[in-house]
């Protein structure tokens, strides 16, 4: 059974997001999506309604599923008994972090590969960060998140 985890902190999921959750479950026989902490990062939502979030997202995909997890990445990896990462790039500018990231996580756990996905084209401008602000500011957010969790995401925002 080939299984690859998708990583991220989805501070909230975006339509960026289910793009790479979707295709991801047609080369995998399951998906687990794990939502996680970058330090460096202070998240709106909490890891309770992350998950909640992209379970609501992800309902009709049978082979998805969704887990939070703190500490190293490979090892929750291993934990599923995964050996793939599944990573979107949207721009060059991704480039170096994820391989930085890529790179440190190959050396703790050499059998674990990651592989990258481009997001599409119609995504690439597209982050948690602008939907939580533009949310914040009392912008449209209806064509940059799934539409079963709209509302959710508009009323945390909301000032
Ligand atoms: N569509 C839209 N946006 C996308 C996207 C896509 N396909 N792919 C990435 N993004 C955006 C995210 O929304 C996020 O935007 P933001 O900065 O505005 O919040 C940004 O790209 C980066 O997102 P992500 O890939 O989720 O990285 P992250 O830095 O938020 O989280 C973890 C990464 C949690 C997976 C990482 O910190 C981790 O592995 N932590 C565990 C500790 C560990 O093992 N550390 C050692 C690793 S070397």
């Amino acid at each position: 059974m080939k299984i690859c985890i998708y990583p991220g902190s989805f501070d909230p999921v975006t339509n960026g997001h289910y793009d790479i959750i979707k295709r991801s479950a047609q080369l995998f026989d399951k998906v687990i999506v794990a939502v996680g902490q970058n330090s460096s990062k202070k998240t709106v939502f909490s890891t309770e309604e992350r998950v909640q979030f992209i379970k609501k997202v992800t309902e009709h995909l049978p082979n998805v599923e969704v887990e939070s997890f703190s500490g190293l990445l490979v090892d929750f990896v291993k934990e599923k008994r995964a050996n793939v990462i599944v990573k979107g790039l949207r721009a060059v500018s991704d480039f170096e972090y994820e391989f930085q990231m890529a790179s440190m996580n190959h050396k703790l756990a050499p059998n674990i590969e990651t592989i990258f996905m481009m997001t599409s084209i119609k995504y690439s401008y597209l982050s948690s960060s602008i939907v939580r602000e533009v949310g914040r500011l009392g912008g449209c957010i209806q064509s940059l998140v799934p539409e079963v969790i709209l509302e959710d995401i508009q009323e945390k925002l909301r000032p």
